[in-house]
């Protein structure tokens, strides 16, 4: 896999399969519950850019019904082939269109949605202000947008364990696959980018999310099948994943409990409006 792959978080149909059952529960379906709190789903027409497996799509789809009608885009097909059939079990599919393309080069017409949510994704895009430029491009005026962007890494010490355990004991560069998501965007930076693409109304709150898993090497686990990281995981002699293990068992310590290991999670949530 490229360097650049990796950044952009492309996964292929295994490791979406395992973002899809490992990530989305405890990170994204939550995050997305934060955001509905700010920019609650509605009626008319919904885009959510980097959409992923479809978590914040399918939570539209599913409470606003006939009355939306709902796109999801991404760029990455074996996430979106998860969003398709998560969709089909749901009973869903008809209502949500799923559309593979760039955040930064969207197929779809001025002026053409209400409502566009971005949760956890501005901070894989190569141009981050073409992809706002574009989410503003697509919205009618007056409409709304919801964006959710991960704080920085010093909020998030426990990946950053991760990310230097995958660099000394995977190489390849993997690291850099738990940085770029903390490595969005932040604070008046990401306020600017929204006004300068023509949004007002620009609001940016904290939200932090609690996270548990079983233990520290459940979370290592996890993450590791879950993401670009999967292909040099699966490969790992028994030996080297085992150091792996008492490493990161050794690194979060300070966040385990008699029920497993917790940390919290922080998020900007930015709402704004198309002028
Ligand atoms: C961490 S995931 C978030 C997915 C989803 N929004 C969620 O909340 O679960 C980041 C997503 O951004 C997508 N992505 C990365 N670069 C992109 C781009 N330039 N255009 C569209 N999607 C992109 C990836 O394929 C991936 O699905």
């Amino acid at each position: 896999m490229a360097v650049d792959d990796i950044g952009m978080f492309q996964l292929d149909r295994d490791a979406a399969k395992a973002y899809q059952r490992y990530l989305v529960p405890p990170f994204f379906a939550p995050c997305a519950e934060r955001l509905f709190g700010l920019v609650p789903p509605r009626r008319g027409r919904v885009l959510d850019v980097a959409c992923g497996t479809g978590v914040v799509a399918l939570a539209v789809a599913r409470r606003s019904g006939a009355d939306a009608r709902v796109t999801g885009v991404d760029s990455n097909e074996a996430m979106l082939a998860v969003a398709r059939l998560l969709a089909g079990h749901a009973g869903t599919a008809a209502s949500v269109e799923w559309v593979r393309a760039s955040a930064e080069r969207l197929p779809f017409a001025d002026r053409a949605f209400d409502l566009v949510y971005c949760q956890q994704g501005l901070q894989f895009l190569a141009d981050a202000a073409a992809g706002v430029a574009q989410m503003r491009r697509v919205l009618r005026p007056g409409g709304r947008a919801g964006v959710a962007v991960w704080r920085g890494p010093e909020h998030h010490v426990p990946f950053h364990e991760i990310a230097a355990i995958w660099d000394e004991y995977l190489g390849h560069g993997l690291g850099a696959v738990l940085r770029v998501p903390f490595s969005g965007p932040q604070g008046s930076a990401l306020r600017a980018l929204f006004q300068s693409a023509g949004f007002t109304d620009v609001r940016l709150r904290i939200a932090i999310i609690p996270v548990r898993f079983a233990s520290p090497e459940a979370f290592l686990h996890e993450e590791s099948l879950a993401t670009p990281a999967r292909a040099a995981y699966t490969a790992a002699e028994r030996f080297t994943v085992e150091a792996m293990r008492e490493r990161i068992r050794q690194r979060l310590t300070w966040a385990v409990d008699d029920e497993g290991v917790t940390f919290p999670m922080q998020t900007w949530l930015l709402t704004a409006t198309a002028a």
